[in-house]
């Protein structure tokens, strides 16, 4: 049987968007996945950072793990390493860990028997009350939603940001559809299908800034908290779902698990491409806790840190240059976790299901910083 050769297309989206990113990939057989056609998906992974193949349904999540550290052969673990037991993290309630494959994560919502050796499990979609400090009225809740939470994949404490994140379709619901607001005062708002993962480019982000912003990212870097996710617990979110409101409520470091001061990341405001060169503005908002400054200072206001933050991302979010996937059963969604924020998006109702299945390995290496240092 003749083999058909991979066929790759950009993604396609509304006249109104400007998104000028991702790809579909059509005809890849990850069973028998030459190194030539790997190498091909590879490169339009880091010119496009966000790959679609279709048609996977039948992936077992051992070919899924070995897909994704196709992309960094050396790296093993989760790219949360264990502290996803962490019961205190705001990721614990999320995600749950395929006993066979610990690498892979299965989240999503309802209730399931059985999935690949997790038996009684309910998956409950992350909500944005839950996170966020002001919430769409109930009334509306199921026609309204939020961005949940802008991130990265990455633990940011002791473990390097994963380089890709595979994301794979096992369940999806019928295709109601939502408005997401940003209840900034903006009055922007994007429609969507329900549990949309949405997607915006750190590339893209970079570019639009100013030349004057581009020079200080290019050489500010971001400190990250120690146990980021523990330490974020108590607090809460913008309504946009790009970082955190300050109110003082991030835990002290005496209520944390013990810190190493070496495993404390400080990582560089833009991450270099690794095929392309290209620069991304690629910071994990929620996380940050402080910035180190061009001229060596070092800023620690949160408040402050949260609004140069802020102010710096919010005009990569808006909803022109958000992609949206419209999710169908047996995606595999590739995408380049060095590049790319996401974020989880959408309100069901319990008989809604739904089950994804996540898999990243934490990077064996550093990333690589404007300078081409790793970091
Ligand atoms: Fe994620």
């Amino acid at each position: 049987m003749a083999v058909k050769a991979l066929q790759i297309t950009p993604l396609s989206v509304p006249n109104t968007s400007k998104v000028n990113f991702g790809v579909e990939i059509a005809n890849v057989d990850l069973e028998n996945l030459s190194d030539s056609d790997f190498q091909r998906i590879r490169t339009a992974l880091y010119n496009s950072h966000v790959a679609v193949l279709k048609n996977q349904a039948g992936l077992s999540p051992k070919a899924q793990y070995e897909l994704t550290k196709r992309f960094d052969p050396a790296s093993d673990n989760y790219g949360h390493g264990k502290t996803l037991d962490a019961k205190r993290s705001v990721l614990h309630p999320d995600l749950k860990t395929i006993p066979h494959q610990p690498q892979v994560q299965v989240i999503g919502n309802g209730y399931y028997d059985e999935y690949e050796g997790l038996k009684n499990i309910t998956l409950k979609h992350p909500h944005h009350a839950k996170f966020h400090k002001d919430k769409i009225p109930e009334a509306d809740d199921l026609d309204a939603t939020r961005f949940f939470r802008w991130h990265m994949d990455a633990a940011l404490y002791a473990l390097n940001p994963p380089k890709v994140t595979s994301l794979m379709a096992v369940k999806v619901p019928a295709g109601r559809r939502q408005t997401v607001r940003y209840d900034d005062g903006t009055g922007d708002e994007l429609d969507v299908a329900l549990g949309t993962t949405a997607f915006v480019s750190g590339q893209n982000m970079y570019d639009i800034l100013s030349e004057e912003d581009k020079k200080f990212v290019r050489e500010a870097k971001i400190e990250y908290a120690a146990h980021p996710y523990v330490w974020m617990s108590p607090a809460k979110s913008r309504s946009d779902g790009l970082g955190m409101i300050s109110e003082g409520l991030e835990l002290p470091e005496s209520d944390l698990p013990p810190i190493n001061p070496k495993d404390i990341k400080v990582l560089p405001m833009c991450f270099k491409n690794p095929v392309t060169g290209k620069l991304a503005l690629q910071i994990h908002p929620s996380a940050a806790k402080a910035i180190h400054l061009p001229n060596g200072e070092v800023m620690t206001d949160i408040k402050e840190v949260r609004d140069l933050v802020h102010r710096l991302q919010r005009p990569g979010i808006a909803p022109e240059f958000v992609y949206p996937h419209d999710w169908e059963e047996g995606d595999l969604v590739l995408f380049n976790n060095q590049g790319v924020l996401h974020t989880v998006v959408g309100a069901f109702t319990p008989e809604e299901k739904r089950l994804f299945r996540q898999c990243n390995m934490a990077s064996s290496e550093g990333v690589m910083g404007p300078d081409d240092k790793l970091y």
